[in-house]
């Protein structure tokens, strides 16, 4: 299994089942997650506040999915530093940059109980607002990550590209599913859920034609990339205001 390393932490690809993605896609992304996480605490920009807690949020349930492996415990103390992070930047006031780095800096010993799952999506107020964040305009301090699908579902791109945009899909889709709160009738709650599982599918199909690599198929990609498009206008069409 592929061992990455961030800030001296070693994360190995352990799977576990309550783990959405295939072996290994979560610890690449983990590592990635991480070090947009730190370059973007490091620029203290207000803008990029709800952004950035979103990703502390995604590492905390990326973590979380792999807690049945043999790093466990690291898994664990990753999930609550992250969730320290998330929390001192959803501060009354303003995010509070320096404790977010130094919970950051504290994250590569921490250890934490495996055994003990956490309701993420309860955790520091997060809601659908703060999540659907990261897909914002970089210049708005979001990740880029909606003109980067509308890219990708239009012109053939690279594999690690369509790779990262699905596992992030995939992941957001896990919180979205249990924040149906904007949903407040039956029929809403249906869709909401449909749409949130869809979308955890189709990040999910998205990274399994990208894991090929230099295999993968160019044309497939686009196509998977353009399912996940679909699956954001879908839910918007109906909750999004
Ligand atoms: C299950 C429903 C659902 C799905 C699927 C969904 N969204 Fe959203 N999205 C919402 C809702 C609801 C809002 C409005 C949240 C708010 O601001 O209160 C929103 C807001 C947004 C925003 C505005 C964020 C801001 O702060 O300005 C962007 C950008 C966005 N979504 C991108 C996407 C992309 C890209 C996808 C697909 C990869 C996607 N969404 C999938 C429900 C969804």
């Amino acid at each position: 299994l592929a061992a990455t390393v961030f800030a001296g932490l070693l994360i190995t690809g352990t799977l576990t089942a309550k783990d959405p993605l295939p072996t290994g896609a979560g610890a690449t992304q983990l590592t990635a997650d991480m070090t947009y996480l730190k370059a973007g605490l490091e620029k203290k920009e207000e803008k990029a506040a709800d952004p950035l807690k979103a990703v502390a949020m995604l590492i905390a349930m990326n973590a979380q999915n792999q807690m049945d492996g043999k790093d466990g415990e690291k898994m664990a103390g990753v999930r609550d530093q992250a969730l320290k992070i998330a929390g001192a930047l959803s501060k009354q006031g303003g995010a509070d940059w320096d404790a977010a780095v130094k919970e950051l800096a504290a994250m590569k010993d921490a250890k934490g109980d495996a055994k003990k799952t956490v309701k993420l999506h309860e955790q520091h107020a997060f809601d659908i607002h703060e999540l659907m964040s990261i897909f914002k305009k970089k210049n708005k301090g979001g990740r880029g990550l909606e003109d980067d699908i509308r890219e990708m579902a239009n012109k053939p791109s690279d594999a690690k590209r369509v790779a990262e945009a699905g596992t992030l899909v995939a992941l957001i889709g896990q919180y979205a599913e249990a924040m149906d709160g904007e949903a407040d009738t039956a029929d809403k709650k249906k869709k909401w859920t449909e749409w949130s599982k869809e979308m955890q599918k189709v990040g999910k199909e998205a990274l399994e034609e990208a894991l090929k690599g230099d295999k993968a198929d160019k044309a497939a990609m686009v196509k998977k990339v353009k399912a996940i498009d679909a699956n954001c206008t879908a839910c918007h069409n109906v909750f999004k205001h």
